[in-house]
Protein backbone atom coordinates (compact mmCIF):
# COMPACT_ATOMS: atom_id res chain seq x y z
CA UNK A 1 0.00 0.00 0.00
CA UNK A 2 0.94 3.73 -1.07
CA UNK A 3 2.35 5.27 2.35
CA UNK A 4 0.43 8.38 2.94
CA UNK A 5 3.16 10.40 4.93
CA UNK A 6 6.69 10.52 3.82
CA UNK A 7 9.60 9.25 6.18
CA UNK A 8 9.78 12.45 8.32
CA UNK A 9 5.85 12.75 8.97
CA UNK A 10 5.64 15.01 6.30
CA UNK A 11 3.07 15.40 3.77
CA UNK A 12 3.09 13.23 0.43
CA UNK A 13 0.17 14.74 -1.23
CA UNK A 14 1.33 16.90 -3.95
CA UNK A 15 3.66 14.09 -4.75
CA UNK A 16 0.85 11.69 -4.88
CA UNK A 17 -1.20 14.17 -6.88
CA UNK A 18 1.56 14.14 -9.59
CA UNK A 19 1.80 10.49 -9.50
CA UNK A 20 -1.72 10.42 -10.15
CA UNK A 21 -1.55 13.02 -12.98
CA UNK A 22 1.09 11.14 -14.79
CA UNK A 23 0.68 7.84 -13.59
CA UNK A 24 -0.25 6.43 -17.54
CA UNK A 25 2.68 7.93 -18.69
CA UNK A 26 5.14 6.34 -16.60
CA UNK A 27 6.12 2.86 -18.13
CA UNK A 28 9.42 0.60 -18.30
CA UNK A 29 11.30 0.61 -21.73
CA UNK A 30 13.08 -2.17 -21.86
CA UNK A 31 14.56 -0.95 -25.04
CA UNK A 32 16.80 1.69 -22.74
CA UNK A 33 19.28 0.04 -20.28
CA UNK A 34 21.86 2.06 -18.35
CA UNK A 35 24.25 1.31 -20.58
CA UNK A 36 23.14 3.37 -23.28
CA UNK A 37 22.14 6.36 -21.03
CA UNK A 38 25.83 6.10 -19.79
CA UNK A 39 28.73 6.80 -21.08
CA UNK A 40 29.48 3.25 -20.56
CA UNK A 41 27.92 2.62 -24.32
CA UNK A 42 31.00 4.99 -25.64
CA UNK A 43 33.62 3.29 -24.11
CA UNK A 44 35.07 1.90 -27.72
CA UNK A 45 33.36 4.20 -29.43
CA UNK A 46 35.59 6.29 -31.71
CA UNK A 47 36.28 9.70 -30.45
CA UNK A 48 33.95 9.98 -27.45
CA UNK A 49 36.40 7.49 -25.99
CA UNK A 50 39.43 9.95 -25.70
CA UNK A 51 37.90 11.29 -22.81
CA UNK A 52 36.22 9.50 -19.70
CA UNK A 53 33.55 11.80 -19.30
CA UNK A 54 31.43 9.75 -17.22
CA UNK A 55 28.16 11.91 -17.42
CA UNK A 56 27.91 11.56 -20.97
CA UNK A 57 25.24 9.28 -22.25
CA UNK A 58 25.83 6.83 -25.02
CA UNK A 59 25.91 7.61 -28.77
CA UNK A 60 23.02 4.55 -29.80
CA UNK A 61 20.99 6.37 -27.47
CA UNK A 62 21.05 9.46 -29.72
CA UNK A 63 21.00 7.61 -32.98
CA UNK A 64 17.89 5.44 -32.17
CA UNK A 65 16.52 9.05 -31.28
CA UNK A 66 17.20 10.62 -34.09
CA UNK A 67 16.69 8.09 -36.55
CA UNK A 68 13.17 7.77 -35.32
CA UNK A 69 11.94 11.24 -35.29
CA UNK A 70 14.44 12.53 -38.12
CA UNK A 71 14.66 16.21 -37.09
CA UNK A 72 15.98 18.90 -39.30
CA UNK A 73 17.34 20.61 -36.48
CA UNK A 74 18.83 19.30 -33.04
CA UNK A 75 19.92 21.01 -30.03
CA UNK A 76 21.33 19.96 -26.75
CA UNK A 77 21.81 22.66 -23.82
CA UNK A 78 24.09 20.54 -22.02
CA UNK A 79 26.00 18.82 -24.74
CA UNK A 80 28.76 17.49 -22.74
CA UNK A 81 31.45 16.21 -25.03
CA UNK A 82 28.90 16.73 -27.30
CA UNK A 83 28.31 13.13 -27.89
CA UNK A 84 23.89 14.22 -29.13
CA UNK A 85 25.42 17.36 -31.87
CA UNK A 86 27.99 14.97 -33.04
CA UNK A 87 26.05 12.06 -33.89
CA UNK A 88 23.02 14.13 -35.65
CA UNK A 89 24.96 16.75 -37.16
CA UNK A 90 27.10 12.82 -38.81
CA UNK A 91 23.53 12.25 -40.65
CA UNK A 92 23.68 15.72 -42.09
CA UNK A 93 21.23 17.04 -39.29
CA UNK A 94 22.02 21.36 -38.02
CA UNK A 95 23.06 20.47 -34.66
CA UNK A 96 24.13 22.90 -31.43
CA UNK A 97 25.64 22.22 -28.57
CA UNK A 98 25.97 24.35 -25.59
CA UNK A 99 28.14 23.61 -22.85
CA UNK A 100 29.47 25.31 -20.19
CA UNK A 101 32.24 23.29 -19.19
CA UNK A 102 35.41 23.72 -21.80
CA UNK A 103 36.30 20.23 -20.97
CA UNK A 104 33.36 19.10 -22.17
CA UNK A 105 32.85 21.73 -25.11
CA UNK A 106 36.57 21.01 -26.21
CA UNK A 107 36.21 17.09 -26.92
CA UNK A 108 32.93 17.96 -28.83
CA UNK A 109 35.05 20.49 -31.51
CA UNK A 110 38.16 17.84 -31.56
CA UNK A 111 35.59 14.89 -32.84
CA UNK A 112 33.99 17.41 -35.13
CA UNK A 113 37.77 18.70 -36.55
CA UNK A 114 39.09 15.27 -36.81
CA UNK A 115 36.18 14.21 -38.72
CA UNK A 116 35.81 17.04 -41.21
CA UNK A 117 38.40 18.96 -41.35
CA UNK A 118 41.67 17.71 -40.08
CA UNK A 119 44.67 16.15 -42.19
CA UNK A 120 45.67 12.61 -41.01
CA UNK A 121 49.42 12.87 -42.12
CA UNK A 122 49.84 16.86 -40.44
CA UNK A 123 48.47 14.76 -37.31
CA UNK A 124 50.67 12.22 -37.15
CA UNK A 125 53.82 13.87 -37.80
CA UNK A 126 53.26 16.49 -35.40
CA UNK A 127 52.32 13.63 -32.96
CA UNK A 128 55.79 12.15 -33.62
CA UNK A 129 58.10 15.58 -33.41
CA UNK A 130 55.93 15.52 -29.68
CA UNK A 131 56.90 12.28 -28.78
CA UNK A 132 60.13 12.99 -29.60
CA UNK A 133 61.22 15.82 -28.16
CA UNK A 134 59.72 14.36 -24.61
CA UNK A 135 62.37 12.21 -25.38
CA UNK A 136 65.28 14.52 -25.60
CA UNK A 137 66.94 16.33 -22.17
CA UNK A 138 65.81 19.38 -23.17
CA UNK A 139 64.39 21.73 -20.22
CA UNK A 140 60.88 23.66 -20.46
CA UNK A 141 61.67 26.35 -17.97
CA UNK A 142 59.10 28.73 -19.26
CA UNK A 143 56.21 27.09 -18.48
CA UNK A 144 55.28 25.63 -14.88
CA UNK A 145 51.33 23.41 -14.73
CA UNK A 146 49.25 26.63 -13.54
CA UNK A 147 47.90 24.73 -10.47
CA UNK A 148 44.93 25.52 -8.17
CA UNK A 149 44.57 24.52 -4.62
CA UNK A 150 42.56 21.45 -5.35
CA UNK A 151 45.33 20.08 -8.06
CA UNK A 152 48.26 21.06 -6.02
CA UNK A 153 50.99 17.72 -6.28
CA UNK A 154 48.78 15.90 -8.44
CA UNK A 155 51.76 14.61 -10.94
CA UNK A 156 55.29 13.37 -10.17
CA UNK A 157 58.05 15.80 -10.53
CA UNK A 158 58.85 13.87 -13.95
CA UNK A 159 55.45 14.12 -15.47
CA UNK A 160 55.11 17.98 -14.56
CA UNK A 161 58.35 18.40 -16.13
CA UNK A 162 56.92 16.87 -19.23
CA UNK A 163 53.98 18.33 -19.02
CA UNK A 164 55.61 21.72 -19.89
CA UNK A 165 57.54 20.30 -22.38
CA UNK A 166 54.19 19.23 -24.19
CA UNK A 167 52.68 22.90 -23.88
CA UNK A 168 55.98 24.45 -25.20
CA UNK A 169 55.64 22.07 -28.12
CA UNK A 170 52.03 22.67 -28.61
CA UNK A 171 52.25 26.55 -28.41
CA UNK A 172 54.29 26.47 -31.76
CA UNK A 173 52.32 24.36 -33.37
CA UNK A 174 50.75 26.25 -36.74
CA UNK A 175 48.10 24.19 -37.87
CA UNK A 176 45.21 24.93 -35.93
CA UNK A 177 43.45 21.60 -36.05
CA UNK A 178 46.52 19.94 -35.26
CA UNK A 179 47.04 22.22 -32.23
CA UNK A 180 43.89 21.59 -31.42
CA UNK A 181 43.96 17.88 -30.92
CA UNK A 182 47.60 17.70 -29.34
CA UNK A 183 46.35 20.49 -26.58
CA UNK A 184 43.15 17.39 -26.63
CA UNK A 185 45.44 14.49 -25.88
CA UNK A 186 47.35 16.23 -23.12
CA UNK A 187 44.12 17.16 -21.57
CA UNK A 188 43.00 13.46 -21.75
CA UNK A 189 45.81 11.70 -20.21
CA UNK A 190 46.13 14.04 -17.20
CA UNK A 191 43.95 11.83 -14.58
CA UNK A 192 45.99 8.63 -16.03
CA UNK A 193 49.27 10.34 -15.24
CA UNK A 194 48.16 12.04 -12.02
CA UNK A 195 48.43 10.71 -8.44
CA UNK A 196 44.58 11.35 -8.42
CA UNK A 197 41.21 9.43 -9.69
CA UNK A 198 37.66 10.58 -10.44
CA UNK A 199 35.72 8.30 -7.73
CA UNK A 200 31.97 9.40 -7.73
CA UNK A 201 31.85 13.00 -6.09
CA UNK A 202 35.62 13.21 -5.51
CA UNK A 203 38.54 13.46 -6.74
CA UNK A 204 40.70 11.02 -4.70
CA UNK A 205 44.16 11.10 -3.75
CA UNK A 206 46.44 8.79 -4.11
CA UNK A 207 48.83 8.33 -0.94
CA UNK A 208 51.97 8.17 -3.01
CA UNK A 209 51.42 12.27 -3.84
CA UNK A 210 52.36 13.05 -0.11
CA UNK A 211 49.31 15.15 0.06
CA UNK A 212 46.94 13.46 2.09
CA UNK A 213 48.51 11.24 4.40
CA UNK A 214 45.48 9.10 5.51
CA UNK A 215 45.02 8.24 2.26
CA UNK A 216 45.27 4.37 0.95
CA UNK A 217 44.28 4.57 -2.54
CA UNK A 218 46.56 3.13 -4.17
CA UNK A 219 46.19 3.89 -8.13
CA UNK A 220 48.22 1.07 -9.28
CA UNK A 221 51.19 1.64 -11.71
CA UNK A 222 50.57 5.36 -13.00
CA UNK A 223 51.80 5.96 -16.99
CA UNK A 224 54.94 8.39 -17.35
CA UNK A 225 53.15 10.89 -19.23
CA UNK A 226 55.22 9.87 -22.70
CA UNK A 227 53.57 6.92 -22.47
CA UNK A 228 50.10 7.92 -21.83
CA UNK A 229 50.30 10.54 -24.23
CA UNK A 230 51.90 8.47 -26.76
CA UNK A 231 48.71 5.64 -26.55
CA UNK A 232 46.28 8.53 -26.42
CA UNK A 233 48.09 9.89 -30.08
CA UNK A 234 48.28 6.58 -31.82
CA UNK A 235 44.28 6.33 -30.45
CA UNK A 236 43.44 9.28 -31.96
CA UNK A 237 44.88 8.71 -35.19
CA UNK A 238 43.40 5.69 -35.47
CA UNK A 239 40.21 6.97 -35.17
CA UNK A 240 40.32 9.48 -37.49
CA UNK A 241 39.15 7.51 -40.56
CA UNK A 242 36.17 6.05 -39.01
CA UNK A 243 35.45 9.76 -37.69
CA UNK A 244 35.21 11.16 -40.89
CA UNK A 245 32.84 8.15 -42.11
CA UNK A 246 30.59 8.44 -38.81
CA UNK A 247 30.79 12.13 -37.70
CA UNK A 248 31.99 13.82 -41.45
CA UNK A 249 28.42 14.33 -42.63
CA UNK A 250 28.14 18.06 -41.31
CA UNK A 251 29.99 20.02 -38.37
CA UNK A 252 28.13 20.84 -35.23
CA UNK A 253 28.12 24.03 -33.37
CA UNK A 254 28.90 24.49 -30.08
CA UNK A 255 29.12 27.02 -28.09
CA UNK A 256 30.94 27.47 -24.75
CA UNK A 257 28.58 29.20 -21.93
CA UNK A 258 25.52 28.87 -19.59
CA UNK A 259 22.01 28.00 -21.36
CA UNK A 260 20.85 29.94 -18.48
CA UNK A 261 22.19 33.17 -20.83
CA UNK A 262 22.40 31.42 -24.25
CA UNK A 263 18.89 30.32 -24.54
CA UNK A 264 17.42 33.21 -24.25
CA UNK A 265 19.45 34.34 -27.86
CA UNK A 266 18.08 31.25 -29.63
CA UNK A 267 15.45 32.62 -31.91
CA UNK A 268 11.62 30.94 -31.27
CA UNK A 269 11.27 28.00 -32.99
CA UNK A 270 14.69 27.08 -34.27
CA UNK A 271 14.77 23.35 -33.40
CA UNK A 272 12.59 20.60 -33.57
CA UNK A 273 14.31 18.47 -31.26
CA UNK A 274 15.91 18.78 -27.74
CA UNK A 275 17.80 15.62 -26.54
CA UNK A 276 20.01 16.40 -23.50
CA UNK A 277 20.85 15.15 -20.24
CA UNK A 278 20.78 18.12 -17.95
CA UNK A 279 23.37 17.93 -14.11
CA UNK A 280 21.37 16.24 -11.97
CA UNK A 281 20.20 16.96 -8.43
CA UNK A 282 22.64 15.16 -7.17
CA UNK A 283 25.30 17.42 -5.54
CA UNK A 284 27.79 16.19 -8.20
CA UNK A 285 30.50 18.89 -8.74
CA UNK A 286 31.64 18.82 -12.36
CA UNK A 287 34.27 21.40 -11.41
CA UNK A 288 36.04 19.36 -8.76
CA UNK A 289 35.66 16.46 -11.07
CA UNK A 290 37.64 18.11 -14.15
CA UNK A 291 39.77 19.81 -11.91
CA UNK A 292 42.45 18.98 -13.57
CA UNK A 293 41.74 19.55 -16.94
CA UNK A 294 40.48 22.79 -16.25
CA UNK A 295 43.59 23.97 -14.71
CA UNK A 296 45.49 23.13 -17.82
CA UNK A 297 43.10 25.05 -19.61
CA UNK A 298 43.99 28.05 -17.32
CA UNK A 299 41.47 28.22 -14.96
CA UNK A 300 42.62 30.03 -11.98
CA UNK A 301 41.50 29.72 -8.53
CA UNK A 302 38.74 32.56 -8.85
CA UNK A 303 37.61 30.92 -12.14
CA UNK A 304 36.91 27.50 -10.80
CA UNK A 305 34.09 29.43 -8.41
CA UNK A 306 32.59 31.68 -11.04
CA UNK A 307 32.33 28.67 -12.88
CA UNK A 308 30.70 26.67 -10.59
CA UNK A 309 28.42 28.90 -9.43
CA UNK A 310 27.17 29.72 -13.30
CA UNK A 311 26.37 25.89 -13.83
CA UNK A 312 23.13 24.84 -13.65
CA UNK A 313 22.49 24.42 -9.36
CA UNK A 314 23.30 20.70 -8.15
CA UNK A 315 25.92 21.74 -5.68
CA UNK A 316 25.71 22.73 -2.03
CA UNK A 317 27.59 25.23 -2.84
CA UNK A 318 25.63 26.65 -5.40
CA UNK A 319 24.07 30.22 -4.87
CA UNK A 320 20.89 31.73 -5.66
CA UNK A 321 20.80 32.71 -9.69
CA UNK A 322 16.98 34.37 -8.86
CA UNK A 323 18.54 38.27 -8.79
CA UNK A 324 21.10 36.86 -11.62
CA UNK A 325 18.82 35.83 -13.96
CA UNK A 326 16.52 38.62 -13.32
CA UNK A 327 19.85 40.97 -14.45
CA UNK A 328 20.26 38.47 -17.37
CA UNK A 329 16.35 39.19 -18.61
CA UNK A 330 15.47 41.73 -17.63
CA UNK A 331 13.23 43.17 -14.51
CA UNK A 332 9.78 42.54 -16.37
CA UNK A 333 10.47 39.80 -18.88
CA UNK A 334 7.27 37.91 -19.59
CA UNK A 335 9.48 34.35 -20.11
CA UNK A 336 11.45 34.62 -16.86
CA UNK A 337 8.24 35.35 -14.40
CA UNK A 338 6.21 32.78 -16.25
CA UNK A 339 9.20 30.21 -15.21
CA UNK A 340 9.26 31.63 -11.66
CA UNK A 341 5.58 30.97 -11.53
CA UNK A 342 5.67 27.46 -12.78
CA UNK A 343 8.37 27.02 -9.97
CA UNK A 344 6.55 28.85 -7.53
CA UNK A 345 2.89 27.22 -8.33
CA UNK A 346 4.96 23.33 -8.08
CA UNK A 347 3.37 21.72 -5.03
CA UNK A 348 5.32 18.65 -4.72
CA UNK A 349 8.85 20.73 -5.11
CA UNK A 350 7.99 23.40 -1.95
CA UNK A 351 6.27 19.61 -0.16
CA UNK A 352 9.57 18.18 0.09
CA UNK A 353 11.36 21.87 0.50
CA UNK A 354 8.65 22.31 3.50
CA UNK A 355 9.74 19.32 5.29
CA UNK A 356 12.89 19.63 4.48
CA UNK A 357 13.28 23.13 6.25
CA UNK A 358 11.78 22.11 9.39
CA UNK A 359 14.35 19.36 9.76
CA UNK A 360 16.97 21.53 8.41
CA UNK A 361 19.46 20.57 11.39
CA UNK A 362 19.23 16.81 10.76
CA UNK A 363 20.57 17.12 7.27
CA UNK A 364 23.97 16.39 5.83
CA UNK A 365 24.31 19.36 4.58
CA UNK A 366 21.93 22.48 5.34
CA UNK A 367 22.39 24.13 1.93
CA UNK A 368 20.99 20.87 0.01
CA UNK A 369 17.26 22.95 0.47
CA UNK A 370 19.17 25.75 -1.67
CA UNK A 371 19.98 23.56 -4.19
CA UNK A 372 16.76 21.75 -4.30
CA UNK A 373 14.84 25.36 -4.97
CA UNK A 374 18.10 26.58 -7.04
CA UNK A 375 17.81 23.66 -9.30
CA UNK A 376 14.23 23.28 -9.75
CA UNK A 377 13.81 27.73 -10.22
CA UNK A 378 16.79 26.85 -12.62
CA UNK A 379 15.15 23.85 -14.84
CA UNK A 380 11.76 25.84 -15.09
CA UNK A 381 13.64 28.58 -17.27
CA UNK A 382 15.63 25.58 -19.06
CA UNK A 383 11.93 24.24 -19.74
CA UNK A 384 9.93 27.55 -20.38
CA UNK A 385 12.73 28.46 -23.15
CA UNK A 386 12.57 24.82 -24.97
CA UNK A 387 8.90 25.59 -25.20
CA UNK A 388 9.68 28.54 -26.83
CA UNK A 389 12.82 27.76 -29.11
CA UNK A 390 11.31 23.77 -30.11
CA UNK A 391 9.02 24.05 -33.03
CA UNK A 392 5.06 22.74 -32.80
CA UNK A 393 5.09 19.03 -33.54
CA UNK A 394 8.99 18.68 -32.24
CA UNK A 395 10.28 16.61 -29.46
CA UNK A 396 12.35 16.89 -25.90
CA UNK A 397 14.04 13.96 -25.00
CA UNK A 398 15.63 14.61 -21.34
CA UNK A 399 17.59 11.52 -19.44
CA UNK A 400 17.59 12.59 -15.54
CA UNK A 401 17.94 11.39 -12.59
CA UNK A 402 15.04 11.11 -9.59
CA UNK A 403 17.18 12.24 -6.13
CA UNK A 404 16.22 11.90 -2.56
CA UNK A 405 17.50 13.57 0.70
CA UNK A 406 16.78 13.00 3.80
CA UNK A 407 14.34 10.27 3.18
CA UNK A 408 12.46 12.88 0.90
CA UNK A 409 11.82 11.51 -2.57
CA UNK A 410 12.11 14.35 -4.87
CA UNK A 411 10.36 13.27 -8.20
CA UNK A 412 12.16 15.14 -10.88
CA UNK A 413 10.47 13.43 -13.41
CA UNK A 414 7.20 14.37 -12.46
CA UNK A 415 7.90 18.00 -11.56
CA UNK A 416 9.77 18.69 -15.17
CA UNK A 417 6.95 17.09 -16.94
CA UNK A 418 4.68 20.26 -14.70
CA UNK A 419 6.85 22.35 -16.29
CA UNK A 420 6.60 21.36 -19.81
CA UNK A 421 3.07 20.47 -19.63
CA UNK A 422 3.15 24.35 -18.56
CA UNK A 423 5.64 25.58 -21.31
CA UNK A 424 3.76 24.23 -24.64
CA UNK A 425 4.59 20.23 -24.33
CA UNK A 426 2.44 17.36 -23.81
CA UNK A 427 4.43 14.15 -21.68
CA UNK A 428 4.17 11.94 -23.71
CA UNK A 429 6.19 9.29 -21.72
CA UNK A 430 8.22 8.86 -18.87
CA UNK A 431 10.68 5.99 -19.13
CA UNK A 432 11.70 3.76 -16.57
CA UNK A 433 15.35 2.23 -16.74
CA UNK A 434 14.92 -1.15 -15.44
CA UNK A 435 16.72 -0.84 -12.05
CA UNK A 436 16.73 2.66 -10.23
CA UNK A 437 19.00 3.56 -8.05
CA UNK A 438 19.16 2.72 -4.42
CA UNK A 439 19.74 4.80 -1.28
CA UNK A 440 23.02 5.62 0.35
CA UNK A 441 23.88 3.06 2.99
CA UNK A 442 23.19 5.76 5.81
CA UNK A 443 19.73 6.63 4.15
CA UNK A 444 19.14 2.85 3.95
CA UNK A 445 19.36 1.83 7.27
CA UNK A 446 17.39 4.92 8.49
CA UNK A 447 14.49 4.97 5.76
CA UNK A 448 14.67 1.40 4.20
CA UNK A 449 15.21 0.45 0.40
CA UNK A 450 13.21 2.05 -1.96
CA UNK A 451 14.13 2.73 -5.88
CA UNK A 452 15.00 6.50 -7.48
CA UNK A 453 13.61 6.31 -11.15
CA UNK A 454 16.14 6.73 -13.13
CA UNK A 455 13.90 7.91 -16.38
CA UNK A 456 14.16 8.81 -20.19
CA UNK A 457 11.25 11.72 -20.84
CA UNK A 458 9.93 12.64 -23.94
CA UNK A 459 7.47 15.92 -24.04
CA UNK A 460 5.80 16.90 -28.09
CA UNK A 461 5.90 20.66 -28.65
CA UNK A 462 2.13 21.26 -29.17
CA UNK A 463 0.69 23.21 -32.34
CA UNK A 464 -1.07 25.59 -29.99
C1 LIG B 1 24.81 14.99 -17.68
S1 LIG B 1 26.00 16.00 -18.47
C2 LIG B 1 25.60 15.84 -20.17
C3 LIG B 1 26.56 14.95 -20.91
C4 LIG B 1 26.29 14.79 -22.38
N1 LIG B 1 24.99 14.23 -22.64
C5 LIG B 1 27.36 13.94 -23.05
O1 LIG B 1 27.02 12.94 -23.70
O2 LIG B 1 28.55 14.22 -22.85
C6 LIG B 1 25.41 17.62 -18.08
C7 LIG B 1 26.29 18.73 -18.62
O3 LIG B 1 25.67 19.99 -18.38
C8 LIG B 1 26.71 20.94 -18.24
N2 LIG B 1 26.16 22.17 -17.64
C9 LIG B 1 25.93 22.45 -16.34
N3 LIG B 1 25.39 23.67 -16.20
C10 LIG B 1 25.27 24.19 -17.45
C11 LIG B 1 24.76 25.40 -17.96
N4 LIG B 1 24.29 26.35 -17.15
N5 LIG B 1 24.76 25.59 -19.30
C12 LIG B 1 25.26 24.64 -20.14
N6 LIG B 1 25.77 23.48 -19.70
C13 LIG B 1 25.77 23.24 -18.38
C14 LIG B 1 27.75 20.19 -17.42
O4 LIG B 1 29.01 20.77 -17.53
C15 LIG B 1 27.67 18.79 -18.02
O5 LIG B 1 28.63 18.61 -19.02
Amino acid sequence: MEATISPNGGSVRERRGLEERFRDRVSPNSALSRKTVSYQGNRAAPGLRWMKYKEGFSRSLVDEFVSEFRPAAVLDPFSGIGTAPLVAAGKGIEATGIEIMPVGALVGRGIAEAANGLRRDTLEGAASELLADLESDADAHEYAFPHVRITEAAFPDETESAIAKARMFIDAVDDHATRALLDLACMTVLEDVSFTRKDGQYLRWDYRSGRNLRSRVHKGRIAPFAEALGGRLYQMLHDVDELKREYGGGRPEFIIGSSLELLRETPEASFDMALTSPPYANRYDYTRTYALELAWLGYGQGDFSKLRQSMLSATVENKPKTDWLRDVYGEDDALLSKAFRMYEDQGAVHEVLGILRQRVNELGNRHVVRLIEGYFLEMAVVVAELGRIIRPGGVVIMVNDNVRYHGEETPTDLILADFAERSGFVCENIWTLPRGKGNSSQQMRRFGRREIRKCVYKWTRTNG
